[in-house]
């Protein structure tokens, strides 16, 4: 693709024909999340940065919606080996902030593919900030269903948000076939560690829009089964725990905000399930994973 005239994909698959009552309770988790595009520009502007100016080295402080920020990118990147020769696909993409900071940090060219509207249209607006929407663009669709053409990546990635989804093997179907041959999906996600009590499955599916989060095991047979080749796999828990304990801290200072955006009752629902999320990792129930695979050759 190098050299290569950038061909964008502009497709929206309308949110009120998606079926389905648990992507809708999805997006409306998405809808109604304390970190969004107010709240990053109320960080930018109390830090005194010119909005009209506003650089990707800025933005990358607040708009990642992950564990690790740019460096836990910055990791994916080197293990799928993106260059900028590269057209990547994030899968789930949220406010964009992944793949601006790839397109950024490696000149290569990023679709972002999430069915959340108000993120894609947030992705959008805070690319044109940056001015990297020459090379960055974003579809609105349903990761099981992608709006996009077969063979048209060379790179895949994903961070934190399959646990969202129940079927993973649509996921990683269609990872397979819009990868070019061979090409690289690397991606990391919350798995299961030991199994949870009746209570913290329904608090998790229901609070967390997480209803059945895989282990690696499961990760390992979904990907066979869509004929990938699993070339690496690293065991986040330790880490992860440490950042979602500071994560937890971060949401409780943005309470004022929060509640005055989405009102009490959804403060106080968000603490309640995010408090048991994090507690559910810090008792080795929960960890996290980063995975390489090979699309088939
Ligand atoms: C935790 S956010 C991660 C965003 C982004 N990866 C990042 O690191 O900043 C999870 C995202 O997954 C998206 N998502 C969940 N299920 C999806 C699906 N089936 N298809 C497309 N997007 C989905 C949500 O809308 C949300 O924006």
């Amino acid at each position: 693709m190098a050299g290569a005239p950038y061909k964008r994909i502009v497709k929206n698959t309308p949110v009120a024909t998606l079926p389905d009552t648990h992507k809708q309770s999805v997006i409306q988790y998405y809808d109604t999340h304390p970190i969004n595009e107010e709240q990053i520009l109320i960080k930018l502007r109390a830090r005194g940065d010119d909005l009209s100016a506003l650089t990707q080295d800025q933005l990358k402080d607040f708009d990642q919606d992950h564990y690790g920020g740019v460096q836990a990118v910055d990791e994916l990147a080197r293990l799928a080996r993106i260059g900028a020769q590269h057209r990547v696909l994030d899968v789930c993409s949220g406010m964009g902030g992944p793949a601006r900071w790839l397109a950024h940090s490696t000149g290569c060219r990023v679709t972002g593919l999430d069915f959340t509207l108000s993120r894609v249209e947030a992705a959008r607006r805070l690319t044109q900030m940056t001015k990297l929407d020459a090379r960055v663009d974003f579809v609105q669709g349903d990761a099981t269903q992608m709006p996009l053409p077969d063979a048209a990546f060379d790179a895949a990635i994903s961070q934190e948000a399959w646990l969202h989804i129940p079927d993973k093997g649509a996921v990683l179907s269609e990872c397979a076939r819009v990868l070019k041959r061979g090409g690289v999906l690397a991606f990391t996600d919350v798995v299961v560690r030991q199994p949870l009590s009746a209570h913290e499955h329904e608090r998790m599916a229901n609070g967390q829009r997480a209803p059945d989060m895989a282990t690696l095991e499961r990760y390992r047979e979904l990907l066979a089964a869509n004929r990938f080749v699993v070339e690496s796999t690293e065991d986040l828990s330790a880490r992860w725990t440490a950042i979602l304990i500071d994560r937890l801290a971060m949401y409780r200072s943005l309470r004022d905000t929060t509640v005055a955006k989405f009102g009490e009752a959804r403060y106080i629902e968000w603490d309640s399930v995010y408090s048991l999320f994090v507690g559910l990792f810090e008792a080795a129930k929960l960890g996290g994973v980063r995975v390489r695979a090979r699309a088939p050759a």
